[in-house]
């Protein structure tokens, strides 16, 4: 049997697929379901402060490379998302990651002693959201402002620090650099990719918004680069989670490779159904053992020159 357990930042889990943010995170219920479907660790839903409406409908479109939404991070605030994460940590086993968002550092902070009061294990941080203007990847296009946002949380807090970034900048080493230089404990790559659809009975765009962020297979080279590339930049200084695309077990082979510890799986779900944490799980370890490769250890970062 190949070894499949992981360890991120202190945290130890019975294998590297997670549930990413934005899917299912949103109540202690939908993040019992991610446990039962086999996710190893629950990315809540981003919340900011004061809840947030989100953005008017049409906000997802699909398409057969994937899922392009703009939902403008709809959520209750961090009052009622730290009930849910009260109650979810009553009802799952597995740890639960708070995911928060501010327009500044004070906000973040704010949301994050929140989070940690709620009893999560960790936090990520969303610093690459691409459809909210004055947070998200607005923030985290800006090496400094990303630092700053990361040391001033850190100082606040004790609890471990995953930084979310964009793929949507051409400074990703800097900016991921400038995330450990801040205290970051983790990096997580990537959010969405910026992009439209048009309709073209209707000659208009598919969403309100008109842009939003692609998700789904269609996106898997896109984060694998990353990967690499903040692996190749942060080296094993931080773990590097890797997220986007990852539909089958051989894609998550490919991040591990780039030199991913672990991966978050998102869109996958409305590919696979709940199942498909423990399906991906399940392939990871078929391959490492048709590999003859003992643990999952012995693979990351294998690929990087
Ligand atoms: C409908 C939807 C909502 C999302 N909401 C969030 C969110 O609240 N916070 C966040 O950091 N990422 C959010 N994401 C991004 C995912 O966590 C993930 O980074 C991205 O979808 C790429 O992974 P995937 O291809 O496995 O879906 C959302 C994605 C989708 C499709």
């Amino acid at each position: 049997m190949a070894d499949i357990g992981v360890e991120v930042c202190g945290i130890r889990l019975k294998h590297p697929v997670m549930l990413a943010s934005g899917i299912l995170g949103i109540s202690a219920e939908t993040m019992k379901r991610a446990e039962e479907g086999g996710a190893s660790a629950v990315i809540t839903k981003s919340f900011s402060i004061e809840e947030r409406a989100g953005h008017e409908n049409p906000t997802i479109a699909l398409f057969k490379h994937g899922i392009l939404n703009s939902m403008g991070l709809p959520n209750p605030g961090a009052r009622a998302m730290a009930k849910e994460i009260e109650k979810a940590k009553k009802m799952c086993r597995v740890p639960i990651i708070a995911s928060v968002f501010g327009k500044d550092a004070d906000e973040f902070v704010k949301a994050c002693e929140i989070a940690r009061d709620s009893g999560a294990d960790a936090v990520e941080i969303n610093l690459s959201c691409p459809h909210v203007p004055g947070t998200g990847m607005e923030l985290g296009v800006d090496p400094n402002a990303v630092k700053e946002i990361v040391t001033e949380v850190k100082s606040c807090i004790d609890l471990p620090v995953f930084v979310k970034l964009t793929p949507n900048t051409h400074a990703l080493q800097k900016i991921a650099l400038m995330a450990v230089e801040g205290g970051a404990d983790a990096i997580v790559a990537i959010n969405t990719v910026r992009g439209m659809l048009i309709n073209p009975m209707m000659k208009k765009p598919e969403l309100s918004t008109i842009f939003g962020g692609y998700s789904g297979p269609g996106i898997l080279p896109i984060g694998i680069y990353c990967v690499y590339t903040i692996y190749s930049a942060v080296g094993q200084s931080v773990p590097v989670i890797g997220v986007g695309g990852i539909c089958r077990g051989m894609d998550a082979i490919q991040y591990f490779m780039a030199g991913a510890s672990a991966v978050q799986v998102g869109s996958a779900v409305y590919y696979r159904g709940y199942s498909a944490f423990s399906e991906i799980a399940n392939e990871i370890e078929t391959f490492l053992e048709n590999e003859g490769v003992n643990s999952i250890r012995d693979i990351i970062g294998i690929a990087v020159r």
